[in-house]
């Protein structure tokens, strides 16, 4: 997370600017008082919205206009110029729209409009019932409100914190530098204000799609009238010695943060097991925290399969240059009360471990119930599941991705929360398919990835710019055409390959 307290900056609006600086198509950021602003033409109409993004406050201007939306350069979250509604997460709270008018070839901001609600969509009633409090649960109960649905909206989680912001677990607030109301995606007065009836740990056990009907894990039933199913991932388990001592840990929920952050505060040394996303921004996490860490991991280089050979190099050299330690080609066979055994014959006394070794989609409940399932739960572009009226998202969804062509599953959190609002139009009976590109960022000490698209194999890789110097475009090409690209210090290259990723989909 980012905040920017240098206060307002750039053309003050309020007493106007030349029409001429500000052609079709163009945004700039100014201010008017203590508010920053943009102010956007686009197709010959203005526009005024506050100037930063409501997810991590992201500098619009930076972004892209596209169409009426306007593209937030950092995660990709999408806004409607005319009402500032956040249409895409991983923004979910609109912007403030602002008054513009054009006299004397003067383009003047005058003041704040009106929040406009949403306009109603839909006419479906009944019992929603979403299983999982995380970021598709979450994305689509708040969706569902968001476009009017005045029927029952019941979410059940069995974690026992109210949906989270999960990325920040192995960020910021794993490093202590962002602080506790950072995390919950809203407030706890949210849920009895929107009439969401939100279940903590409540554990669904069982599933009959035929009579719409769920079983709880204390055997109550709860019938409902349509389903999303968005039961996340769940961190794989060390299968050895001393893998259930109270030092070793896995990290999915707030709880687990939490008790890693209660060992980080007296803890020496920790061993990270898997070079994982998860295990490398922990390392870079606990280093900020002052803790020596030693990353264990049997592949040759950490992130290669996603990232390919220079980038993770560039990774590893990047953690090395902060002091983590990294033994790979190796694995631990054994937790030995604090001592952490390698296979290769070395040893490290540690008094923390993660254990960053992938996540399983937890597709039990939907395999159970007789859903169609290919390695995870198959979901049609509406994310529809093979039974009607019951639709998943998130980590467990296999959807036909209109950029690939293939039907992929990702453990992405802005996939996540955009697939559980799309299922949440979906479920109120406006069709919607999913069409966004794939997109997910991770963080390392004050570098930042972004990739979009999906490559699981490639080609051939090309890089344009400078990676040494965090400057660069990494490009992942089957043939001619870019699969996916990752990119650092980028983002409007970013935004721009989504884009037409998403453009030459449409177009198929
Ligand atoms: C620490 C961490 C950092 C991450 N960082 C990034 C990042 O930087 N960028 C990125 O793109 N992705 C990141 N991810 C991945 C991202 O968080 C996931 O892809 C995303 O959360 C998936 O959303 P989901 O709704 O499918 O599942 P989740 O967010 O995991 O939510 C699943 C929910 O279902 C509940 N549940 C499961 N089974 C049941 C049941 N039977 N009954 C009741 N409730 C149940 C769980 O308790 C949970 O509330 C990160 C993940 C973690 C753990
Ligand atoms: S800061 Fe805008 S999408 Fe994250």
């Amino acid at each position: 997370m980012a905040s920017d307290d240098k206060g307002p900056t750039g053309p003050d609006f309020s007493k106007g600017i030349s029409s001429g600086d500000l052609p079709d198509g163009a945004m700039m950021a100014g201010r008017i008082g203590n508010d920053e602003v943009l102010l956007a033409r686009q197709n010959g109409k203005l526009f005024a919205l506050s100037a930063h993004c409501t997810h991590y406050h992201g500098p619009l201007a930076d972004g892209l206009l596209i169409g009426y939306t306007a593209r937030c350069p950092w995660h990709h979250a999408r806004f409607n110029l005319e009402t500032g509604e956040a249409i895409a997460a991983p923004a979910l709270k609109p912007l403030t729209c602002w008054q513009v008018e054009e006299r004397d070839s003067k383009v003047f901001i005058t003041h704040k409009k009106a929040q406009l609600a949403p306009k109603a969509t839909g006419s479906a009633n009944g019992h929603f019932v979403i299983v999982g409090g995380g970021a598709a649960g979450f994305a689509a109960a708040e969706m569902l409100r968001r476009h009017g649905f005045a029927g029952r909206i019941t979410m059940l989680s069995n974690d026992d914190a109210t949906p989270v912001d999960r990325p920040n677990l192995s960020k910021d607030y794993l490093a202590g530098t962002a602080p506790e109301d950072w995390v919950p995606l809203r407030g706890d007065d949210w849920y009895a204000e929107n009439k969401i009836d939100l279940r903590l740990k409540t554990e669904v056990a069982s599933l009959d799609a035929k009579n719409k009907e769920l079983t709880l894990g204390n055997c109550s039933k709860m019938k409902f009238n349509k389903l999303l199913l968005a039961t996340g991932a769940e961190p794989v388990k060390l299968d050895i010695p001393g893998a259930d001592q109270p030092h070793v840990h896995t990290l999915r929920s707030l709880t687990n943060c939490r008790a890693i952050i209660e060992q980080a505060k007296t803890a020496k040394r920790a061993v990270v097991i898997g070079a994982s996303f998860i295990g490398l921004e922990t390392a870079a996490a606990l280093r900020a925290r002052g803790v020596e860490v030693h990353v264990v991991a049997p592949e040759k280089r950490p992130l290669e399969r996603v990232f390919g050979p220079a980038l993770s190099d560039f990774i590893r050299a990047l953690h090395e240059e902060h002091g983590v330690k990294f033994h790979l080609g190796d694995t631990v066979t054994a937790i030995d009360g604090k001592r952490a055994v390698f296979k290769n014959g070395g040893e490290l006394d540690a008094d923390l471990v993660v254990v960053g070794v992938g996540v399983r989609p937890r597709i039990a409940l939907a395999e159970k119930a007789g859903l169609a399932i290919d390695r995870g739960v198959s979901v049609n572009e509406h994310m529809e599941t093979s039974v009607s009226g019951i639709y998943a998202a998130g980590d467990i969804a296999r959807w036909p991705d209109a950029i690939s062509g293939e039907r992929i599953r990702v453990e992405h959190w802005v996939v996540a929360q955009r697939q559980g609002q799309v299922a949440a139009l979906n479920m109120v009976g406006v069709p919607t398919p999913f069409r966004s590109a794939p997109f997910f960022w991770s963080q390392h000490y004050d570098v930042p990835i972004n990739y979009v698209g999906h490559a699981e194999k490639w080609d051939s890789i090309d890089i344009e710019g400078d990676l040494m110097k965090r400057d660069c475009v990494v490009r992942y090409r089957r043939g001619a055409r870019v699969l996916a690209i990752a990119s650092i210090h980028r983002d409007k290259e970013s935004l721009e390959a989504g884009v037409t990723m998403e453009h030459r989909a449409a177009k198929a």
